[in-house]
This record gives C-alpha cells, sequence and structure tokens, in this order.
C-alpha cells in the first residue's frame, strides 16, 4: 500500500501523576523517533496525544487530597505536558480528555453507535458505597481472604496468598474509601458486543496482521481471542467523566476506555480542519504506539468499536513495547519506585539526550527490560561519549590543527580503498537505519548509527593524520592524505547529525550549530551524501556534545530510588494511581471476564509432588556478616552460620535493607542450590523472602530461635 499520510498516536497518559521513564521508553520515544524519522522524509505526518483524564484513580485521588478531580487533572496534565515538551516528544497537538471538543466527539461516537442500535442495555448488581456515594470497582473492596485469612485482601485479588477473588468471595467486605459495608445495587448499562465482532477481528488480526505485528502484540490478541470474546460495559456510574448522551442515564458516564481512544480522534479534530483526511481515508497509515498494559484496547476493543461506527481506518500497526523495570524491580508508582521525568530534568539539565539514548539503547522492544543507573551511567559514558561524541570531537580538533579550521578538499581522483570503503559505509548506513526504523526496529537503528561513529573512529585511528602533519619531507603528499582523511570524516560527521537526528534531536541540532548549516541539512534525502560541507567552509570551534556521568550521580539516584520506596513504604499504601478501571461489572449471564485492563498472568505455579518438593534442602541459618557486595546496587554478601559450617551467599536485597540491620537474624535457606557467582563472588545458597502487598521483603525465619542447621520441611 503506497500511504500518503501519516497519523501517530501515542497513548494518553493518565492525569493522575508524572510520567516515568518506563513510559517514555515503552511508548513516546519510540512514536517520537518514528514520527521524527518520518517528517524527515518529508511524509505528511501527525502527531497526537494528550492526557486521559478520566477514570476511578483519578475521582479517588481527587476524594483522598480532598480536592475536586479537576484539580487534579490541571495539575498533572501542566507536569506531564510539560515533561514531554522538555524531552523533545515532538507531538503536533497534546490535549486533554476534559475539553469540550473530546466530550462532543465521543458523544457523538456513541450516540451513532446507539442509534444504530449496536449496544446491548444490561442489569445488574453492583457493591456501592452509601456513605461516598460511589460504586465501588473491585479493587476498592477489602475483606478478608477466605483461603489465607489475610484481613486485606482485594476484591479482585489478594496479594498475600497470591489467589484471584471475586468481591462475592471476601468476608467481612468493606469499602477500601470509607470502610463502610458494601450494599448491592442495581445499576443498568450499556454493553458493545465484542462477541459479535470476534470472526471479523480474528479475521483481520489473525489473517491479516500475524506477520506484520510484532509477536508480542499478536501473541497476546491471538490468547484474547481463542478465549472468546464477551460483550462489555462501555458506561459507568461516576460523576467524572464525559456523561452518557442519553435521557435516562443521569449520573451516568462513559466508560474510560471506551473515551479516551477516541481521544485521538478529537486531538486531530482540534489539530486541524483536515482531520477527516487523517482519519478517514484509507491511504492513511495509522500507527497507535502504546505499551503492553494497552494492547488489548488497541488491538480488539478499539478497532471493534471503529468498525461498528464505520468509516474510520483502522491501525495498520500497533508497535507495543514491554515494560522497563527499575533496577530489577516492577515499577510501583504507589510504592514510588520509578523515575520520574519532571525529576530527571531536575536532576540532569541539559542531558536529555543522555536519557533519550540510553532509553532507545535499552528500549523493552521484545521483552521487558531493566533500567539500572549504572547501565546509564556506562551507556552514556563508554558509547554515547566515547564513541560518537569521541569521534565527532576529534573530527572538529583535527580540522581545526590540520587544515585551518576550514573543510579541506576531497582529491577525488586520490581516494585509495579505505575511503572508498568508508564512503560506502556511510551510503549503508542510510539503508540499514532506514530499514530498522521503518520496521519499528528502533535499537537496532540506533546501534547503526553509533556503528557508522564506530567506523569513523576506526578510519581515523588507521589514518593517523596527526603523525602524517609532523614529517615535512613529505608535505605536499602528507596533506593530500590529511585533506582527505579530515573531508571525509566531516561529511561523516554531517552524515551521523542526519542518522541521529530521530534519535536525538537536541545533539544532532547542535552539530548543525557547529557546522554551521541549516536544519534543512537534516532532511533524510542527504542522508549518504558526502558533499554536505562545502569544500574551505570554515566550522565552529570544537566543544563536547556530551558530558560524562560521574560515580556521585549514579549513586545519588540509587539513595533517591531506595528513600523514595522507604518513605512510600512507611506512610499507608495508597492505591490512587493505575488501579484497575472496573466500576461496573464486565459479566453477562454467569461467565466472569478478566480484568482486562492488566494483562492475564495465571496466579500460582503448575502443582508439583512431594518428591519434587523433597528434592529441596531447606534449613535455618543465622545471619553472622553481612555487607554490600561492590559495583552491584542490590547484592548483599552473607556468612551464614549453618551449625557444621559458615556459608557464603550473595543475597539482591540491599535496596531493602542495611547490611548491619540484618546481622544476628535468622534465615531459611535453600541450602542445596547450585552455587552461582554473582560479581565474582561464589553465592552458596539462597535465603528466603516474600515480598508483601506494600512492596517490603520480608524475612522467612523460624518463629522461636533454633539450632542452625536444622531442616525445615
Ligand atoms: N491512560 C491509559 C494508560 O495510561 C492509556 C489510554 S490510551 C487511549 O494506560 F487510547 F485510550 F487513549
Ligand atoms: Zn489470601
Amino acid at each position: 500500500m503506497d500511504y500518503k499520510r501519516y497519523l501517530i498516536t501515542a497513548a494518553l497518559p493518565y492525569a493522575n501523576g508524572p510520567v516515568h521513564i518506563g513510559h517514555l521508553a515503552g511508548c513516546y520515544l519510540p512514536a517520537d523517533i518514528y514520527t521524527r524519522y518520518q517528517r524527515a522524509q518529508k511524509r505528511d505526518v501527525k502527531f497526537v496525544c494528550g492526557s486521559d483524564e478520566h477514570g476511578v484513580p483519578i475521582t479517588i485521588r481527587a476524594m483522598k487530597e480532598g480536592i475536586t478531580p479537576q484539580d487534579v487533572v490541571d495539575k498533572y496534565h501542566a507536569i506531564i505536558k510539560d515533561s514531554f515538551k522538555e524531552m523533545g516528544i515532538s507531538f503536533d497537538i497534546y490535549s486533554r480528555t476534559s475539553n469540550k471538543i473530546h466530550h462532543e466527539t465521543s458523544q457523538a461516537f456513541f450516540t451513532k453507535l446507539f442509534n444504530d442500535g449496536v449496544f446491548e442495555e444490561r442489569e445488574s448488581e453492583q457493591y456501592y458505597d452509601e456513605s461516598k456515594d460511589i460504586f465501588l470497582a473491585d479493587r476498592y473492596i477489602v475483606g478478608t481472604c477466605p483461603i489465607c485469612g489475610n484481613e486485606n485482601a482485594y476484591g479482585d485479588q489478594c496479594e498475600k496468598c497470591g489467589s484471584s477473588l471475586s468481591p462475592e468471595q471476601l468476608l467481612n467486605p468493606r469499602s477500601a474509601l470509607s470502610s463502610a459495608v458494601p450494599v448491592k445495587k442495581r445499576t443498568k448499562h450499556w454493553y458493545f458486543p465484542l462477541d459479535k465482532y470476534e470472526e471479523w477481528l480474528k479475521e483481520w488480526i489473525v489473517v491479516g496482521k500475524k506477520d506484520e505485528w510484532k509477536a508480542n502484540v499478536y501473541g497476546q490478541c491471538k490468547s484474547w481471542l481463542d478465549s472468546g470474546l464477551q460483550p462489555r460495559a462501555m458506561t459507568r456510574d461516576s460523576t467524572w467523566g464525559v456523561p452518557v448522551p442519553l435521557p435516562d442515564a443521569k449520573g451516568k458516564v462513559l466508560y474510560v476506555w471506551f473515551d479516551a481512544p477516541i481521544g485521538y480522534i478529537s486531538a486531530t479534530k482540534e489539530l486541524t480542519n483536515q482531520w477527516s483526511d487523517y482519519w478517514c481515508r484509507e491511504d492513511t497509515k495509522l500507527v497507535h504506539f502504546i505499551g503492553k498494559d494497552n494492547i488489548v484496547f488497541h488491538c480488539i476493543i478499539f478497532p471493534a468499536m471503529l468498525k461498528a461506527h464505520g468509516g474510520f481506518v483502522l491501525p495498520d500497526n500497533v508497535p507495543a513495547n514491554e515494560f522497563l523495570n527499575i533496577e530489577g524491580e516492577k515499577v510501583s508508582t504507589s510504592r514510588n519506585w520509578a523515575v520520574w521525568v519532571d525529576e530527571y530534568l531536575k536532576d540532569f539539565p541539559g542531558q536529555q539526550d543522555a536519557l533519550r539514548y540510553v532509553l532507545c539503547a535499552n528500549a523493552p522492544e521484545s521483552k521487558d527490560n531493566d533500567f539500572t543507573w549504572k547501565d546509564f551511567q556506562d551507556r552514556v559514558n563508554n558509547e554515547l561519549s566515547a564513541i560518537l561524541g569521541n569521534f565527532e570531537n576529534r573530527a572538529f580538533v583535527l580540522m581545526h590543527k590540520l587544515c585551518k579550521g576550514r573543510v579541506p578538499p576531497l582529491h577525488s581522483d586520490a581516494l585509495n580503498d579505505a575511503d572508498k570503503t568508508l564512503i560506502q559505509e556511510i551510503k549503508n548506513a542510510r539503508v540499514k537505519t532506514e530499514t530498522c526504523l521503518e520496521n519499528y526496529k528502533f535499537r537496532d537503528g540506533l546501534f547503526e548509527v553509533i556503528d557508522l561513529a564506530r567506523k569513523g573512529n576506526k578510519y581515523l585511528q588507521d589514518n593517523a593524520p596527526w603523525s602524517l602533519a609532523k614529517t615535512p619531507e613529505l608535505q605536499i603528499e602528507n596533506q593530500k592524505r590529511i585533506d582527505i582523511c579530515m573531508h571525509l570524516c566531516l561529511q561523516l560527521t554531517a552524515n551521523l547529525a542526519i542518522l541521529l537526528n530521530p534519535f536525538l534531536p537536541f545533539t544532532a541540532n547542535k552539530m548543525c550549530k557547529k557546522m554551521k548549516v541549516v536544519e534543512r541539512m537534516l532532511d533524510w534525502e542527504n542522508a549518504g551524501r558526502i558533499d554536505l560541507l562545502k569544500t574551505n567552509y570554515p566550522l565552529l570551534a570544537p566543544s563536547l556534545l556530551f558530558r560524562k556521568i560521574e560515580d556521585a550521580e549514579v549513586a545519588a539516584q540509587v539513595e533517591k530510588l531506595r528513600n523514595n520506596l522507604k518513605q512510600a513504604t512507611s506512610t499507608k499504601m495508597d492505591t490512587s494511581t493505575k488501579a484497575p478501571e472496573n466500576t461496573a461489572p464486565v459479566t453477562i449471564g454467569t461467565t466472569t471476564e478478566p480484568i482486562a485492563d492488566q494483562p492475564v498472568i495465571p496466579i500460582g505455579k503448575p502443582v508439583i509432588t512431594i518428591d519434587d518438593f523433597m528434592k529441596i534442602d531447606l534449613r535455618v541459618g543465622t545471619i553472622l556478616k553481612a555487607e554490600k557486595v561492590e559495583k552491584a546496587d542490590k547484592l548483599i554478601r552473607l556468612e551464614l552460620d549453618m551449625g557444621t559450617e559458615i556459608r557464603t551467599v550473595v543475597s539482591g536485597i540491599a535496596l531493602h535493607f542495611k547490611p548491619e540491620d540484618i546481622i544476628g537474624k535468622q534465615v531459611t535457606v535453600v541450602a542445596n542450590l547450585a552455587p552461582r557467582k554473582m560479581k565474582g563472588i561464589e553465592s552458596n545458597g539462597m535465603i528466603l523472602m516474600a515480598q508483601n502487598g506494600d512492596g517490603r521483603l520480608i524475612f522467612v525465619s523460624p518463629l522461636e530461635t533454633a539450632d542452625n542447621g536444622i531442616e525445615v520441611r
């Protein structure tokens, strides 16, 4: 298909908290790279996004802080918008779903489906908190777990024993908002019959998109389709949201996942009068960038809505990324285990491209990845700075030293094989980078760019023009060689600016200034050319593109994470951010649909036999010594008294405990675990730890002092 237009969307972030670097890596950065690349190709592109300002978590946050939901979203919309702008995420529009045009657009969408008789109307019973006048999502009902007796189990899951629950199973259910005993109340809602679109979706996705979409995206869709689709409520009982545009729907709003994706349409409307060209013409390429928790909504529910409505294009691709963990642990906003973008910008002023580089080089494109501050430092210092920055700097320094600060002539009649190879590499780099970008392989694309810089460094090293300068007898010949070498290095630098531009726009811009070329040079069509800088053209003085990240900065960030965690987990855990959006029942008849807002993860492990269990040699030991492992933020080296021997065990608990606080503790040890080296230390076993619902780690120890070395069974 020959596309005439590109409509690129990035998931609308919930305006109930700032954005963290996981959001950037998962969705906004790849979307921005793709968009900048398409713009450099001079294609007709619109890049739209905005704040998702509805939904239960926002109401609850407002209730807790004693402010209105509008106050909440006003605050975070401003913070989020600013973070994106500062990071160079170049939306054509960053809108919001609480504005008028969005309310009108989503209501018109609903009305069309309603008038076409698409919805099914159903009544059901739902838990209600009379003291707060609010229907309760499963997450907001707490009670005693029927399986393990935990008194603080949630209506959808017990975080102590891991059982998945429904609110009906809880003993002594109470409202998480007021502790009131919830009552059941009848309520009417409008359901979208996803089941009726199952065959069409199968055709479109399983037959049509299988080889085009990323494996992680296709896989999730397939498993949803295989387990069968069911009608889903598209309205909720709430006062915050887009009012349901029907006469008998007082106190009801559109389900946030109904209105939010329509936000892409409203934002485009707000942006341009030509919005329908982008949304309604077959030769538009619509691409949704999202995180993996949004796959079902963008690949199944929203396309079915668009199909039911008619007249809209469907997404060509939905290149969802997986999650970015932080220092080996899942991001948790309630535990404040996250690196917030607004804080990064304060702590590392002017270092946007350093973060963009690391998040792209380490993007969770096909599996969850880990961000560590050490890795951040390593990548910035050893790749960005040492390869790319170094090459650019050497080119500038040497041309000032050896060529009087002007672009020397190429002497094209005197090129040797190495020169010709380099010219070919410059051309190849464009093709390789382009192929990666067209196929949403941003990590690989960035690697190709760095690789070109690496080749430049090698070429420079092999030619060693600085040593040639020192031999006066061969002056003319030598100057020719110096000219060729420096000419090509400078053209290569100009090429790097073009190829880098989608990834690191701040750097590409700086490079243009230093080369005194206009930004138009960055047009993609110029990549591969070796006549970008005119001979005899004077360039600015050398200056470093990147600064190194210091050890102290890394240590300070790790410390900050740990302190945030401590603070967040010592104050009462809050459920404010990112709770599932399932206020209304998602059930029809007797089948219960899984909580769709989160990927379906089976709880627990497969059954084992007693023999399987008996293979594990569990024993009691006492911590005699504990010390932090150098250059590993998470590891503590333990010496354990095992009764008959002293054992060394390396344990990943350093973010949770100070070594001096755990000496003398009795622990349970997996004593027959195969030895394993960590950071050069051989670990002989593993200590058992449990993680509490609030994220704290708890030692699994005997309740009374036991003899060291005794068996646990
Ligand atoms: N607010 C949702 C989230 O952060 C994403 C909404 S994407 C949209 O998970 F398509 F609905 F806009
Ligand atoms: Zn339980």
